[in-house]
């Protein structure tokens, strides 16, 4: 069960369940790479933590290349992006039938404020402390367990954080590796994007969502939204991705869904069974 207070690797230097890499050493200057991974694994903002990896979903993005083959320029919406490493295979596949590739996540970054050696991270919508990190400590909001006293401490740490004002340093959740390809290339867009609103850019010809639209993040009413926003973000013919890593094994799942000359969308492949819930969509 996930505990809502977990020992801070800085502190606790041995190799044990429940100790996470210190959150505070992303915000470090000159992090590299490796380094960076490690960290934005450990953010977790209302539901969803940021955790992500390089090529973590080899077989969807083989699929997504042999079904878009026969065109010639390709436009990629990628949603709950993280930190955007993931999309980097897929980029590099596309190669030079690459249009444009919208690598987006609800919060590109966030404020953070130190007070008193407590590092406190706030969702910069609600302006609510969603994760603190003390020397010993990281402090998470929305992880109840079955521990009283534990959630108690957390709530108590969370609620006293310092007021968000103008005091505040951002933390970027963007992976060097793109920041520096974004520089270079101008296909590469990155911008934060809410499943739950309309997209606001130009229709796309492919959609990937991984390891975000599925029942532990959100209910049945929330998925539909968001599905119905990503539909009509589709050119005709254009294919919508869901795809996840399982938890128990880290087993890619996917479903590929095409849209319809009716604006239907009819599922056209999965993999290894595909994703675990239904859904009825006209656009
Ligand atoms: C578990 S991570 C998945 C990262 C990446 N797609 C992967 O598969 O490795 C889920 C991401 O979804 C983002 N997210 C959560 N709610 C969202 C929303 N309403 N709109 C867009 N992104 C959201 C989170 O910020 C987080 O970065």
């Amino acid at each position: 069960m996930p505990l809502p207070i977990k020992l801070n690797k800085s502190f606790f230097k041995i190799r044990f369940p429940g100790i996470v890499p210190d959150p505070r050493l992303i915000t470090k200057q000159n992090i590299d790479e490796f380094d960076f991974e490690k960290y934005i694994n450990t953010f977790k903002i209302d539901q969803t933590f940021k955790i992500t990896q390089k090529n973590r979903q080899p077989l969807t993005d083989k699929s997504i290349i042999d079904l878009t083959i026969n065109k010639k320029k390709i436009s990629v919406l990628e949603v709950g992006s993280s930190c955007g490493v993931n999309s980097l295979d897929l980029i590099k596949n596309l190669s030079n039938r690459l249009e444009n590739y919208f690598i987006t996540d609800l919060f590109l970054n966030i404020p953070f404020i130190t007070e008193n050696r407590i590092t406190y991270f706030y969702n910069p919508t609600t302006k609510r402390c969603i994760m603190a990190t003390s020397d010993r400590f990281v402090f998470y909001d929305s992880l109840e367990s079955r521990f009283v006293f534990l959630n108690k401490i957390c709530n108590n740490i969370l609620k006293n954080s310092p007021k968000l004002d103008e005091n505040f340093r951002k933390l970027d959740f963007l992976h060097p590796i793109i920041t520096k390809m974004k520089e270079g290339d101008s296909r590469i867009k990155t911008l934060e994007y809410n499943i739950f609103d309309k997209w606001f850019l130009e229709k796309v010809d492919v959609i990937k969502s991984a390891n975000i639209l599925n029942k532990s993040y959100f209910d049945d009413k929330q998925l539909n939204q968001a599905l119905k926003n990503l539909s009509k973000s589709l050119n005709p013919e254009g294919i919508l991705v869901i795809t996840r890593n399982r938890s128990s094994n880290d087993q890619e799942i996917a479903s590929f869904f095409k849209l319809d000359k009716n604006k239907n969308l009819s599922l056209i492949k999965e993999i290894n069974g595909g994703i675990d819930f239904k859904f009825t969509l006209k656009s």
